[in-house]
């Protein structure tokens, strides 16, 4: 399968989000990401559930929805009605992780989890049969354009090799300073959804930007 691109909407103009989303409309982007920090797992507060929904009536692609938050299976239903087709939540915040990603499925959504930088993969042997997606973080959750962090190539391989083992169709997602420079090595890597704020939205054509991402140089295969 060919990589799918989900654009970051944390980066776009909340003033002309609207545009911003006929944009990923009109370009190659497979979903648009949707980034939600409480403030508490992370030290950053980002939108709520009226932009979702507004963000939502202008979209045509579906809603990858992040979330950063503690206690997430508080808000599980209020996602799905604002719009997720996609659902993460983090290791680090679940102590019934298996129960947390039967009821993301039951609402008919796809099951995520993410791992921050420090968290290893191993600790998901026994519930990778159960994901639809890993998010593999590659900067410390709570901010857009930060550096991205070079360990993530070993932790992709090292989720890819779960995957093969137990569940091989499940996604691999990489989310934080993913740029047209490693776009093509974390691929290689194993990753086959590339996540991008700043790289998209700071360039002078996000849409072009997002065609770069979906076509990086330097590919191999
Ligand atoms: C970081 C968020 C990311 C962020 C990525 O906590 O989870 O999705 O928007 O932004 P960039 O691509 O700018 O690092
Ligand atoms: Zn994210």
């Amino acid at each position: 399968m060919s990589h799918l691109i989900a654009p970051s909407i944390l980066a776009a103009d909340f003033a002309n989000l609207q545009r911003d989303i006929e944009m990923i409309n009109k370009s190659e982007a497979d979903w648009v990401h949707v980034d939600i920090m409480d403030g508490v797992f992370v030290p950053n507060i980002s939108f709520g559930f009226p932009v979702v929904k507004a963000a939502k009536k202008h979209a045509e692609k579906p809603f990858d929805v992040h979330l950063m938050i503690v206690e997430p299976d508080r808000y599980l239903e209020n996602f799905k009605e604002t719009g997720a087709n996609g659902i993460t939540v983090h290791y680090e915040v679940c102590p019934n992780l298996h129960r947390t990603i039967q009821h993301i499925k039951e609402l008919g959504c796809r099951a995520g989890v993410a791992l921050n930088p420090h968290t290893p993969v191993a600790l998901l042997e026994d519930i990778i049969t159960d994901l639809d997606m890993v998010l593999i973080m590659s900067v410390n959750p709570g901010f857009g354009g930060q550096q991205f962090i070079g360990n993530t190539y070993k932790k992709i391989r090292d989720v890819k090799a779960l995957s093969r083992r137990y569940n091989p169709d499940m996604l691999i997602e990489v989310d934080g300073g993913v740029d047209e420079h490693n776009a093509a090595k974390l691929i290689e890597a194993g990753a086959n959804v590339l996540v991008a704020g700043n790289s998209v939205f700071s360039a002078p054509d996000p849409s072009a930007a997002i065609a770069h991402l979906k076509h990086p140089s330097g590919i191999l295969r």
